[in-house]
């Protein structure tokens, strides 16, 4: 076993979930809270030139967003040419950049700005340009030769994509991403120059087994990595086509990663497209709002000099940035889900609170939250006094109530009476399924898949399925590991999983490690009886390599 087995192995082998999981990072000073910026691609892919970024760069500063955070203006792939020079220097493609991104990096900092690039950790970036990685059959990787050309120019962040990267015979593509990413980050960290490091986790192995092996380790190197899929990009040909179904895709596969992230370590769902063409208004509240509940990075890609003023406002909202940049670093809980409706609630520093409603139906809803579902007591004096952060509206009572129009999510910063105690961890507890085979034999050109179609919900007494939003899907996780709904608690019994009066015996007792395993006394796995679609029912198994069935995702 080398040294960095034995790290992995202590860090997946640690009980995480209950009451939570310190581990060591080393560029943990770096990106405290999630980053914040701007990039080109979701909206120009490779159609931009030197002015494309400084126009933004320059509408970024003018619109007020980089004072209120967006400051790290990054550019993504198809900047360089295809080929490096003789010194095996990558090389600015000329017609885009003729003053070379040493000038261009000077123009941003200027601004106030930060300025970051894209690279690849494969021989070729997506795009088909020179990575860094191993050559194709093998050879010397560009890691710190790059690293430290980016530093000469003053790059601030870099995104590493994990495209095309070369397997060596014996190796195989987590073990040859792992060590192109650990070689990244020694690399970064040898040019003396902060770096803030953006991975990849999407690449190699998105929603296949090893998916949770990359999100074991990525945390140590860098600083955010990007999960799911793309979100759909602007095309210039078809500037309408709506693309709020990828917004919403991938914050549902986001939601399920809480584990994985804490101050300095980001679950990155992709960039903020709100504002652009493709999503109302109504849907940039969301994403603002999903993303914020999430503590996710804040990477706007889109022409900022033709946002509208609305959606300006939007972006640049200060209180709802606030709850990204809570220093908790939180990402929100799965309160309560039905068909058209997601409940959020995060922890924020302080004592304060921040609950979000996400509408993705089509007709407008009505909607009463108690605070019994965020895990208050159920003592009659609890009250709420919370603030609609798009609305700025006050409101003090025993509930919170909304109407929240469809597409759209109201979000609320909020403040608990003595009376309603401390939050247990309380909601739904979700078996993370990716889309089953009759699904995507339905959809074969559809990546990004509705939100049931991700997870499926714990419901007592025993049976996973749907969520619907019933009480029977509200858990509570105590301090002690016990899986509590209503007065009972999921037990295992002569090998049954049953539900039976909490009477903290160990047969009730539950360990969460970091792939996801809710781990019985017996140090067997909470399962499902299969992966089809359908409501499944409980039981303990042997626990595997990430199989679909044994990962589940708990109240933060
Ligand atoms: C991948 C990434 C995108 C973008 C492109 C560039 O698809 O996920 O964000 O960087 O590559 O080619």
């Amino acid at each position: 076993m080398t040294l960095t087995n034995i790290f992995v192995f202590a860090l997946v082998g640690a009980a995480v979930g209950i009451p939570g999981f310190a581990a060591g990072n080393s560029g943990e000073e770096l990106a405290l809270t999630p980053p914040m910026g701007w990039n080109d691609w979701a909206h120009y892919q490779c159609e931009y030139t030197a002015q494309t970024i400084l126009t933004n760069a320059r509408a970024l500063v003018k619109t007020g967003l980089a004072a209120r955070g967006y400051k790290t203006v990054t550019i993504d792939d198809c900047w360089m040419q295809k080929d490096r020079d003789s010194q095996g220097n990558l090389q600015a493609d000329p017609q885009r950049f003729p003053q070379g991104m040493k000038a261009l990096a000077n123009a941003i900092h200027s601004m106030g700005l930060k300025f970051g690039i894209y690279e690849d950790s494969g021989y070729a970036t997506c795009g088909g340009f020179a990575g860094s990685g191993v050559p194709n059959g093998g050879g010397k990787a560009h890691f710190s030769q790059d690293a430290r050309l980016f530093a000469s120019w003053g790059v601030d962040y870099l995104k590493l994509d994990g495209c095309n990267v070369y397997i060596p015979p014996g190796s195989n593509k987590v073990k040859a991403r792992h060590k192109a990413y650990s070689a990244e980050s020694a690399a970064l960290k040898a040019t003396g120059r902060p770096i803030v490091f953006s991975e990849s986790a999407t690449d190699c192995c998105r929603f296949d087994p090893y998916y949770y092996d990359v999100l074991s380790w990525v945390g140590q190197y860098g600083q955010l990595w990007r999960i799911g899929n793309d979100v759909a990009t602007f095309r210039a040909s078809h500037p309408d086509r709506p693309r709020f179904h990828s917004v919403l895709w991938n914050y549902a596969v986001n939601l399920q990663l809480g584990r994985f992230q804490k101050p300095g370590n980001w679950d990155d769902p992709d960039f903020v497209i709100g504002g652009d063409s493709g999503l109302s208004l109504a849907e940039t509240r969301s994403q603002m709002a999903l993303w914020s509940m999430m503590s996710s990075p804040l990477n706007l890609s889109s022409n900022i000099g033709k946002l509208s003023s609305e959606a300006i406002a939007i972006l640049g909202n200060k209180q709802v940035i606030a709850i990204d940049q809570d220093p908790l670093g939180k990402m929100a809980t799965l309160v309560r889900r039905t068909p058209v409706m997601d409940v959020l609630f995060k922890r924020l520093d302080g004592d304060e609170y921040a609950v979000a409603v996400l509408n993705h139906g089509s007709s407008t809803i009505q909607v009463k939250l108690h605070p019994v579902e965020f895990g208050f007591s159920t003592n009659k004096a609890c009250r709420l006094r919370a603030r609609n952060l798009w609305s700025g509206t006050h409101s003090y009572s025993s509930l919170l109530s909304a109407n929240v129009a469809s597409h759209d999510t109201e979000i609320w910063q909020m403040r608990a009476s003595s009376s309603c105690g401390v939050p247990t961890r309380t909601g739904a507890i979700v078996m993370v399924v990716p889309p089953g085979k009759h699904w995507r034999q339905k959809h074969p050109n559809e990546r990004h898949p509705g939100i049931q179609e991700y997870g499926r919900c714990l419901a007592a007494p025993g049976h996973v399925g749907a969520c619907t939003g019933a009480a029977a899907e509200r858990w509570t996780v105590t301090p002690e590991g016990l899986l509590k709904s209503g007065e009972h608690c999921l037990a295992v019994i002569n090998g049954k999983v049953v539900m039976q009066s909490c009477s903290t015996g160990s047969t009730e007792h539950w360990k969460y490690n970091l792939a996801g395993n809710l781990i019985d006394s017996g140090g067997q796995c909470l399962s499902t009886s299969d992966d089809k679609d359908r409501v499944q029912s409980l039981s303990i198994q042997t626990c595997g390599h990430n199989p679909p069935n044994q990962i589940w995702s708990l109240p933060n």
